[in-house]
C-alpha cells in the first residue's frame, strides 16, 4: 500500500497593494511600469517584474519576445539575470510580478522555467528566502515567503553528482 502524503503551500493574501508596506508598494509599482516597457509583440501579454536586493537596490525586468518564440525570455528571469550579471554576490530579498492587463482575483504567477531559476537563486544565496509578491492591478496581492514554495519536489544540484 502506498503511503499518502501532501505538501502544503502557505501564502498570504492582501486585499490590495495599499495593504503592503511602502517598500513593497514601490516594488509593485516598479514592476507595473516595467510591464509597460515589455517587448511582447507576439503574445501582447506584457509582464513586469521588480526585485529588491538585501542591500536596497531595485532592479526591473520585463518579457522580451522573439519571432523565434522559444528565444524569448520572461520578465522574472530578465530581472534576475540582469542583477546577477552585474553583481554575483547579490541576495534577492523580494520579487514582485504583475501583468497590468490581467484583472480579477488570480494573479499571474511565474512559469515553470522561472520557478526553477528563482529556486536556483534562493539556493545560490545560501537559502536566504527569496520572497514573491504576485499582484493583480486594482486587485489582490499574493505573497509567498520563499521561492521554494513555488516548486515542491524541486530538482536541484544535489541530484547531479550521484
Ligand atoms: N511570461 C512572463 O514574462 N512571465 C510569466 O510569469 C508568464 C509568462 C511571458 C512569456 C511570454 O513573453 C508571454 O508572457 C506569454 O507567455
Amino acid at each position: 500500500m502506498p503511503t499518502p502524503g501532501s505538501i502544503d503551500v502557505p501564502y498570504a493574501r492582501y486585499a490590495s497593494v495599499a495593504e503592503l508596506p511602502e517598500a513593497d508598494q514601490a516594488l509593485v509599482k516598479a514592476a507595473h511600469e516595467a510591464a509597460l516597457r515589455a517587448y511582447a509583440p507576439y503574445s501582447k501579454f506584457y509582464v513586469g517584474a521588480a526585485l529588491r536586493t538585501t542591500d536596497g537596490r531595485m532592479v526591473t525586468g520585463n518579457n522580451q519576445e522573439n519571432a523565434s518564440f522559444p528565444a524569448g525570455t520572461c520578465a522574472e528571469r530578465t530581472a534576475l539575470h540582469a542583477v546577477m550579471a552585474q553583481d554575483p554576490a547579490t541576495v534577492v530579498e523580494t520579487m514582485a510580478v504583475i501583468v497590468p492587463q490581467v484583472t480579477g482575483d488570480r494573479p499571474v504567477s511565474p512559469c515553470g522555467i522561472c520557478r526553477q531559476a528563482l529556486l536556483e537563486q534562493e539556493l545560490r544565496q545560501g537559502r536566504k528566502p527569496l520572497r514573491l509578491l504576485m499582484a493583480v492591478h486594482n486587485g489582490p496581492v499574493y505573497e509567498l515567503r520563499t521561492a521554494s514554495l513555488l516548486l515542491p519536489l524541486y530538482f536541484d544540484a544535489s541530484f547531479l553528482n550521484g
